[in-house]
């Protein structure tokens, strides 16, 4: 894939920090960069506009977690608008979780759909061939701890653990005193 058609895309901070942001398992980054390979040899291919579903591709997946699985499309789209991209990347993005959300309406908006799933399933494989080497399990770690969703869940976990721990141990030197 030639990068020049996303390398400002791929130097902006709301995509950089994407590699510390955890999805599917694996560094938000690498999934969307993925989709982006997909969309840029796809497109050719079922008569979209290159350029569109490529910087479609590479901002497709930014602030999922405001939203569902059926409506993040809808919140990408619109930081894609925020962010100065034209609508047909906005109308690409919107429904790149097809079937799970509207119905793609642009040529460019099907091979988003179709180039997505084809990256996600390679994100599971490559997460899976990373098990044996313990290679995905310390990225798991790693993006636990960057990721603010993640982290802030693991800091709770932490804090119940933590006041479990005290109760049982409240309640064991009680019965050991009676
Ligand atoms: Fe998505
Ligand atoms: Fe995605």
């Amino acid at each position: 894939m030639n990068q020049a058609c996303i390398a400002d895309l791929l130097a902006h901070p709301r995509v950089l920090e994407t590699h510390d942001h955890m999805h599917h398992s694996v560094p938000k980054h690498d999934h969307m960069l993925r989709v982006a390979r997909y969309a840029y040899f796809l497109a050719p291919l079922l008569g979209a506009d290159q350029r569109t579903s490529t910087r479609a591709a590479i901002l497709h997946d930014i602030d999922s977690r405001l939203g569902t699985l059926t409506t993040h499309g809808a919140i990408a789209a619109r930081v894609a608008a925020e962010l100065g991209e034209p609508e047909a990347v906005s109308l690409a993005i919107v429904s790149h979780m097809y079937p799970f959300g509207p119905r793609p309406t642009t040529r460019e908006g099907w091979v988003l759909a179709v180039a997505d799933k084809l990256a996600s399933f390679r994100d599971m494989t490559s997460f899976i061939g990373g098990l044996f080497s313990g290679r995905s399990l310390a990225e798991r770690r790693r993006l636990c701890a960057s990721d603010p969703f993640y982290a802030e869940r693991m800091a709770k976990r932490r804090q119940r653990r933590a006041m479990i721990s005290r109760i049982l141990l409240h309640r064991s030197r009680k019965a050991l005193a009676e």
